[in-house]
């Protein structure tokens, strides 16, 4: 079962994925965690040059067809071959529609040409955490661990478009995605969270 986790900045994914794996091995599931961009080798080449906030020149189309890239190398070489397991994957092709087809205004079917190989290989289960991007990067600033890369040094309103595009595409998408409010507890959205993968094994 492939499931991903969607949201904006300071949305607790990672933590959330770490208890969530922690669960289910113990309840004796093949599982593997990965992220976007990133997830192997190349990829995660890719994704330092997305990240780096001194990378100021890439342009919109340029990004858009580097998280492909590094989403292409990810799905041969670490998606495609696990789908057997629980694979519970930090972002995947939701996060360049809202990102590049919504925040950087490149529009859905331009976003959904260049990823048309991932459009093969869509996840069974998406849990998307709704959250307002002010409380988001709020958090993201207190957690000091945290290095600001170059997209969350975009301004507000492009995290605004964003959350709209997350919400815009939940619809679009509503027999896959799950829309989970952000303000509540870190404890409550993984319980809900696992509540709903445990009655889809
Ligand atoms: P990361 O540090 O993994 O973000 P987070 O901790 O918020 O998940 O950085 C990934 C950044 O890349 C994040 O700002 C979202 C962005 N992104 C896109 O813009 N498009 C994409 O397709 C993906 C996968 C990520």
């Amino acid at each position: 079962m492939f499931i991903t986790f969607e949201g904006g900045e300071g949305s607790g994914k990672t933590t959330l994925i770490e208890k969530l794996k922690h669960t289910l091995l113990e309840k004796q599931y093949d599982v593997l965690t990965t992220r976007e961009p990133g997830g192997s080798k190349v990829a995660e080449k890719i994704r330092s040059v997305l990240l780096d906030n001194k990378n100021t020149e890439i342009t919109a189309h340029t990004e858009a067809l580097l998280f492909a890239a590094s989403r292409a190398q990810h799905l041969d070489e670490v998606i495609i071959p696990n789908l057997d397991k629980i694979i519970l994957c930090d972002r995947y092709i939701d996060s360049s529609f809202a990102y590049q087809a919504f925040g950087r205004n490149l529009g859905m079917e331009f976003v959904q040409s260049i990823n048309s190989y991932a459009l093969k290989y869509l996840p069974d289960l998406t849990f998307y955490i709704d959250l307002d991007p002010k409380t988001g990067i709020d958090r993201v600033k207190k957690n000091r661990l945290h290095k600001t890369d170059r997209l969350d040094m975009e301004v507000q309103t492009f995290h605004q478009k964003v959350r709209e595009g997350y919400l815009h595409i939940s619809e679009m998408f509503n027999d896959r995605i799950i829309v989970i409010d952000g303000n509540q507890t870190i404890d409550a959205i993984y319980q809900v969270i696992l509540d709903n993968i445990l009655r889809r094994l």
